[in-house]
């Protein structure tokens, strides 16, 4: 029997190599969370409006205090996302980089969604204290999480709504031009249905979300627009016995934070009328975490599901499936609540989500 010690295999190139990789993902972190202050702030989009500008020029065109511009510029040079000329003290933005960076690059801006670095950091107490009880989250514990939220959508759903997504059902655009009622579950912004009752205005609309507060802003602008053919309406889905009938229903990235994702969805296929559609799109993950190895997104998706999309569901007494519950999942509870035709696709503009459309 040869001996065996836990260290007799201790392979050090491989541990240097770990250590490094450890000093990247800190780095990388940092950038994150700082990409993050450079969307909110403006900062990106002054940088690529004043190319080879001074950190003075840049704070004074963003309004904002010179000081700490240059040291969040600082973290931008080092990182090479931001050129810098160390002669004229000057900094540019390359027109690469402002390609994923700023507001005019949207939908394709990706500082957008490194906010969601800071609504997960902002719960870390909250989360390190239900690691030890096994208790939820709620809403309320998100300062920013309906914004942010909204502010993604509007890049992966809205913007490719009429070119991208509404194609994957044969008819629908003609069936919402002629004018079919619509609604749209766990519509947090709801700005998904603002532009849809925008561009159709024969259609019914209706944005269903548990919080309010979600769509305050669409509905606000709704109003202002004078759009008669949306509602927005705060319900609990857990709660509702029907809905209404619809000829559509849409769910963003809204049924496995659920309650009762279950029930939601056989709610959903009780309020379709004949020929009506259901199109779900929910991320595109794994239940096997061995395939979501694979997954280049799926360290950002588990960490957004710990700090949010599970414990938001084990908070309102759910069973917590995770943003990574997984496509098999999902296209088992879609057949489960009655739905006879799923098909599932995955569209190049939203490398992270998957696209169900499901009929009785
Ligand atoms: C991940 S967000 C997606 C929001 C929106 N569809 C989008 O794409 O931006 C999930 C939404 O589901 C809503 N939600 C969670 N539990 C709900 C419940 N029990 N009833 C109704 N809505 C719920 C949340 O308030 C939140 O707005």
């Amino acid at each position: 029997m040869t001996e065996h010690t836990p260290f007799s295999s201790f392979d050090e190139a491989k541990a240097e190599a770990f250590a490094h990789r450890l000093v990247g993902a800190l780095n990388a972190g940092a950038l994150s969370l700082m990409t993050s202050l450079g969307h909110r702030s403006g900062l990106f989009d002054v940088l690529a409006d004043l190319p080879g500008a001074t950190s003075q020029a840049l704070a004074d065109k963003a309004n904002l205090a010179e000081r700490y511009v240059r040291e969040w510029l600082g973290v931008m040079v080092t990182s090479e996302v931001v050129a810098y000329d160390p002669t004229a003290q000057t900094y540019r933005l390359p027109p690469e980089h402002a390609a994923f960076l700023t507001r005019a690059a949207s939908p394709n801006n990706i500082a957008v969604t490194s906010q969601f670095i800071g609504v997960a950091a902002a719960v870390e107490e909250e989360m390190l204290a239900r690691f030890q009880d096994g208790a939820g989250t709620h809403y309320h514990h998100y300062d920013r999480f309906h914004e942010v939220m909204g502010e993604d959508s509007a890049q992966t759903v809205v913007a490719a709504l009429i070119d991208h997504i509404l194609p994957i059902v044969p008819g629908l655009r003609e069936r919402l031009e002629e004018g079919i009622d619509v609604a749209d579950m766990g519509c947090g912004g709801g700005w998904a249905m603002l532009h849809l009752a925008e561009t159709f205005p024969a259609s019914r609309f209706t944005g269903v979300d548990l919080c309010a507060d979600a769509f305050d802003a669409a509905q606000t602008e709704a109003r202002q627009k004078g759009l008669t053919n949306l509602t927005y309406t705060q319900q609990d889905l857990s709660t509702v016995e029907q809905l209404g009938t619809y000829d559509l229903v849409t769910a963003f990235d809204a049924i496995h934070d659920q309650k009762d994702p279950q029930g939601a969805l056989d709610l959903i296929f009780n309020a379709l009328k004949e020929g009506g559609v259901f199109l779900m799109q929910d991320i595109g993950g794994s239940r096997d975490l061995q395939v979501n190895i694979q997954n280049p997104f799926a360290p950002l998706l588990y960490t957004i599901s710990l700090m949010h999309c599970t414990p938001i569901s084990v908070g309102q007494g759910g069973p917590g499936l995770g943003a990574m519950w997984g496509v098999e999942t999902a296209q088992e509870f879609l057949t489960r609540a009655g739905f006879g035709q799923i098909e599932m696709l995955r569209l190049p503009h939203d490398p992270i989500n998957a696209y169900f459309v499901a009929r009785p």
